[in-house]
């Protein structure tokens, strides 16, 4: 049996994320598919016995997709052992990184008729030379308002990756739990 990553991105970090968990995974014997979810067309549910989705935020929402893949498989999402990450910025600031603490984690949570057993909130990525002029300008926009990097030629990573190691722990804790 498996453990299913499915991730929605638009520029890699939440893909970058996904592999940086299935990595975790396999060194502690655990076999993984790490599956773009906007690609997913009919997954074969018998070979997963947990799944993980991570998504980021763009101008405040989740990718449609997101709910969609929700509503269509929800009766295999909500039997399963499963976890979710949301990837944003303005989970660089330690007070709004938590599940809890986070608007973007919280409000899905409250919404979605899918309740994951886990979830973690993950900081992005900068990346001012990738995008487009307008979304540079509003991201400078933004990280002004809130303290941020504005300088256009930078990349930042903010993810803590020793972070993302300790979901994945949990992640194979989890299924453990549900083994039992
Ligand atoms: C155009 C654009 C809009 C964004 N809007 C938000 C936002 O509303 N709130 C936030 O916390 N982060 C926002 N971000 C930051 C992204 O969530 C962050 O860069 C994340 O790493 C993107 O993940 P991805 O590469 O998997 O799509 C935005 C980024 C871009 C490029």
């Amino acid at each position: 049996m498996k453990t299913l990553i499915l991730f929605s991105t638009r520029d890699g970090q939440t893909r970058e994320i996904a592999s940086y968990i299935a990595s975790e995974l396999q060194e502690i014997g655990t076999d993984t598919d790490v599956v773009n979810l906007n690609r997913a067309e009919e997954i074969d549910w018998d070979q997963y016995e947990r799944v993980v989705i991570g998504a980021s935020i763009r101008y405040g929402r989740y990718h449609p997709a997101l709910e969609r893949f929700v509503k269509k498989h929800l009766q295999r999402l909500n039997s399963l052992p499963s976890a979710f990450y949301s990837v944003n910025l303005v989970a660089r600031k330690p007070e709004k990184s938590s599940p809890q603490t986070n608007s973007y984690a919280r409000k899905f949570l409250l919404a979605s008729p899918w309740q994951p057993d886990e979830c973690a909130v993950f900081a992005g990525a900068l990346r001012y030379p990738r995008y487009r002029w307008y979304d540079r300008l509003m991201i400078q926009l933004i990280m002004k308002m809130t303290g941020g990097e504005t300088n256009p030629t930078k990349e930042v990573v903010y993810t803590d990756w020793q972070q993302v190691a300790s979901f994945a722990r949990e992640i194979a804790h989890l299924s453990r739990k549900s083994a039992v």
